[in-house]
C-alpha cells in the first residue's frame, strides 16, 4: 500500500533540513531548472511546497502546486497565509490529473517514484507531458534505479538509509528510513531504468537526459569533500530532464 503522507507530514518536513537536500538534492533540482525568471512553473508531488515556494522566490512569475496529501497541501496553504507569494495548491492525484494549464516547466521531486507498474508510471509521464507546452521541460529529482541495493547502508551518515525485503524487480517497494528526530520511514517503488525511459518515449518527450547529483561549493566548504563521496559513489538520487 502507498504511504500516506497525510501521517508523516510533520516529520517528512523536519527531514528536510538534513545537510544532504540543501547540499545535494536542491543544488541538483535548482541546477537543473535552470534561470526561472518570468517563467509558469507546475510543482508536481509538491508535498508542503518546499520547493514550490523556492521556484517562486528564485523568480518564476506563475507557480502551482499539485499533491495527493491533503495534509501535505494544508501545511504548504498555511504557509502560503502567512507569507503570501501567489502560489495556487491543488490536491490532486497525478495519475488522473488531466489538463489544468500549459507551463515552461513542470518540477517534481520524488513523484515518479511512487508508481508502482509500468502503466502507472506512464499515467504520470502522460499527466506532465500534457501539461507542458511544446519545447517545455520536465526537471526532476527522483530514487536512483541504478543504486546497487549493497550500498543501500552507505547513507546512514546522511541521515537516512534504504532497504529492500526481495531483490529489486519491477514494483519492488523500496523502505526509506529517516534518522531525524523521531525515526520515521515510508516506501518509494523500484521500476527499472529501462521501464522510465519507456514511459518518457511513450508519453512523447523528445530528449531524455539523465544526471548524477551535483555537490554545492557550500557543502564541500561545511563538511568537506571527502564527507560526500558514498553519496557521490553510490547517489540514492538521480537528476531527470525530458524535453516536450
Ligand atoms: C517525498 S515527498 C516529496 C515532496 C516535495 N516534492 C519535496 O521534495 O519536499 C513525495 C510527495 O509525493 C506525493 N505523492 C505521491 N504520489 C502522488 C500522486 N500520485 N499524486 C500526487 N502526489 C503524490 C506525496 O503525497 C508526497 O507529498
Amino acid at each position: 500500500m502507498a504511504t500516506d503522507y497525510d501521517t508523516i507530514t510533520q516529520q517528512y518536513k523536519k527531514s528536510k533540513e538534513l545537510p544532504f537536500r540543501l547540499c545535494i538534492e536542491a543544488y541538483t533540482f535548482f541546477n537543473l531548472l535552470g534561470n526561472l525568471a518570468g517563467k509558469s512553473v507546475l510543482d508536481l508531488a509538491c508535498g508542503d511546497g518546499f520547493y514550490t515556494r523556492q521556484l517562486q522566490l528564485q523568480g518564476a512569475a506563475r507557480v502551482v502546486g499539485v499533491d495527493n496529501s491533503e495534509k501535505m497541501i494544508k501545511l504548504a496553504r498555511q504557509q502560503e497565509a502567512a507569507d503570501e507569494q501567489g502560489i495556487e495548491y491543488i490536491i490532486a492525484d497525478v495519475l488522473e490529473l488531466g489538463l489544468i494549464g500549459s507551463f515552461d516547466l513542470v518540477a517534481a521531486a520524488y513523484l515518479l517514484n511512487y508508481a508502482q507498474t509500468k502503466e502507472q508510471l506512464l499515467s504520470m509521464c502522460q499527466s506532465i507531458f500534457t501539461n507542458l507546452k511544446p519545447g517545455g521541460r520536465f526537471v526532476s529529482v527522483n530514487n536512483n534505479s541504478e543504486q546497487p541495493p549493497q550500498s543501500f547502508l552507505t547513507s546512514e551518515k546522511y541521515g537516512f538509509i534504504k532497504s529492500i525485503s526481495e531483490p529489486l524487480q519491477e514494483g519492488t517497494a523500496i523502505t526509506y528510513t529517516f534518522f531525524v528526530g523521531e525515526q520515521f520511514s515510508f516506501d518509494n517503488y523500484y521500476l527499472s531504468p529501462a521501464t522510465y525511459e519507456w514511459a518518457f518515449r511513450n508519453a512523447g518527450f523528445k530528449e531524455i537526459r539523465w544526471h548524477k547529483p551535483l555537490l554545492s561549493p557550500d557543502g564541500v566548504r561545511q563538511e568537506g569533500q571527502e564527507f560526500w563521496q558514498d553519496f557521490l559513489n553510490y547517489a540514492p538520487l538521480v537528476g531527470i530532464e525530458c524535453v516536450k
